[in-house]
């Protein structure tokens, strides 16, 4: 079988996915597959994988296109596996105004939160949400990936810049309460019996979060298992599985979660194509399992092809 790793395309997050893309490829043809990378171009798309013979598509890429459901939509029709979850687990997982709302109905924790649209940006959002949520308050866009607009707002006087920058990456905002505690994420392999991995805890030597945190060697420790007691790491693991469940994802995932002061944790987001990069975190947490990443790259491939 002819195996495309489809990777960039045009998103903000296009650089990581080369990244993730490209190493997913060199672990991919190291096992023996014969596989090949394309740049996702949505103009000449299914032509490209007409002309390369492809049977298989692994998705590598980040945001707009590859994780929104679209890759996926396409793929259905044309009748190519693709790893990963299908058309409405990612529309639903990309979109974290929508995800939040499943997340509240389903009764999973995640931290109190409005839902603002463009046309909603009136003069008294600025004291709406100063009066509601008080500083520091967490605006973000509510279709980007790699922390790409999203401000952790301290001062009062920075929150229509915060505005300003998520409604540059999409039309809706999430403004959300800002949860003081520890940053974990939960991998998640799997797709009728999906298992979460070893708990990863993030700490930014920066104290944020944040783009360069993320993918700038050394600018984050991780630990890995995280330093929590066994039953504060069991319930971590069972809210970040719940919230797999809820949207029905398949094959692999990232769930984002925040620990407050009590050990209470907080679902922020579902990552349905979670960075593969030097930098990333499934890759850490499979590690920790004694999942090398090429072997961790085949099983979710598998999970498509069987
Ligand atoms: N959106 C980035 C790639 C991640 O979740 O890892
Ligand atoms: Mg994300």
């Amino acid at each position: 079988k002819k195996i495309a790793v489809v990777m960039g395309g045009p998103s903000a997050e296009r650089e990581v996915s080369l990244n993730t893309g490209g190493a997913i490829l060199g672990a991919l043809q190291e096992k023996g597959y014969q596989a090949i990378g394309i740049d996702l171009n949505p103009r000449n798309f299914v032509e490209q994988l007409k002309n390369n013979k492809i049977d298989v598509v692994f998705n590598a890429v980040h945001g707009l296109y590859g994780e929104d459901g679209l890759l996926q939509g396409t793929l259905d029709m044309l009748g190519i596996p693709y790893t990963g979850s299908g058309v409405l687990a990612s529309a639903a997982a990309m979109d974290k105004a929508v995800t939040k709302r499943l997340f509240v109905a389903a009764g999973i924790p995640t931290p109190r939160s409005r839902l603002y649209s463009k046309q909603e940006t009136g003069g008294d959002l600025l004291s709406e949400i100063q009066g509601e949520f008080g500083v520091p308050v967490v605006i973000k866009s509510a279709a980007q990936g790699s922390s790409i607009g999203v401000t952790i707002v301290e001062d009062p006087a920075d929150i229509d810049d915060a505005i300003t920058e998520a409604f540059k990456f999409s039309d809706h905002i999430v403004v959300e309460e800002f949860i003081n505690g520890k940053e974990l994420t939960v991998a998640i392999l799997g797709t009728d019996r999906p298992e979460a991995l070893p708990v990863i805890e993030i700490v930014p030597e920066s104290g944020r979060y944040d783009y360069r945190a993320k993918y700038t060697k050394g600018a984050t420790q991780y630990i890995v298992p995280a330093r929590l007691a066994v039953e504060t790491t069991g319930r971590v693991q069972q809210v970040a599985l719940a919230a797999y469940k809820l949207l029905n994802c398949r094959g692999i995932g990232r769930v984002d979660v925040m620990l407050d002061q009590s050990n209470h944790p907080y679902v922020l987001e579902i990552n349905t194509i979670p960075g593969m990069t030097a930098t990333s975190l499934v890759p850490k947490a499979a590690a920790a399992v004694g999942i090398h990443f090429a072997d961790l790259c085949e099983r979710i491939l598998l999970t498509t092809v069987d």
